[in-house]
């Protein structure tokens, strides 16, 4: 005895395609996401060299803010007044972004209680590194930050 009728075989012929056309929607983004992470787009914007962050006049003294260059994190603090200095915002036990607290001074990571002083030294651990400091000047009356080499 046959197993299927000929009405059976455009319905199984039909299942059969619909079940591939529903595989391949599932396998697509899987494939995109697997592509991606294997050959990733190109950075949209080239690195800079300098970057004018905003007028000296806009951070009070003992004060800092947090700009980013290059997509990394620095943290630029106005003091003692008339002076700005710039660090990498970066922590350097695992990358978590610091504050600055005026109330000590300092450079607080929440994440394991690194503290590390206004000049970037570590003052208690985890970290062992200081942060890194990156080139500060005023341009005009503005605040720039310069990772060009002297
Ligand atoms: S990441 Fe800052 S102390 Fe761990």
């Amino acid at each position: 005895m046959m197993d299927s009728s000929p009405q059976l075989k455009p319905r199984r012929s039909f299942l059969a395609h619909l079940l591939a056309v529903w595989s391949g929607l599932i396998a697509m983004p899987i494939f995109y996401g697997v592509s991606r992470f294997i050959y990733p787009p190109p950075r949209r914007s080239t690195p800079v060299e300098s970057l004018t962050v905003f007028p000296a006049n806009e951070l009070p003294p003992n004060m800092a803010r947090i700009v980013r260059l290059n997509r990394k994190p620095v943290i630029i603090l106005h003091s003692p007044p008339g002076q700005f200095r710039a660090l990498s915002a970066s922590c350097t036990h695992l990358g978590c972004t610091v504050e600055y607290k005026s109330a000590d001074n300092m450079f607080h990571c929440n994440c394991h209680g690194s503290i590390f002083d206004a000049n970037g030294k570590v003052v208690k651990g985890p970290a062992v590194l200081p942060l890194e400091p990156i080139r500060v000047f005023i341009k005009n009356t503005d605040v720039t930050l310069s990772i060009e080499k002297d």
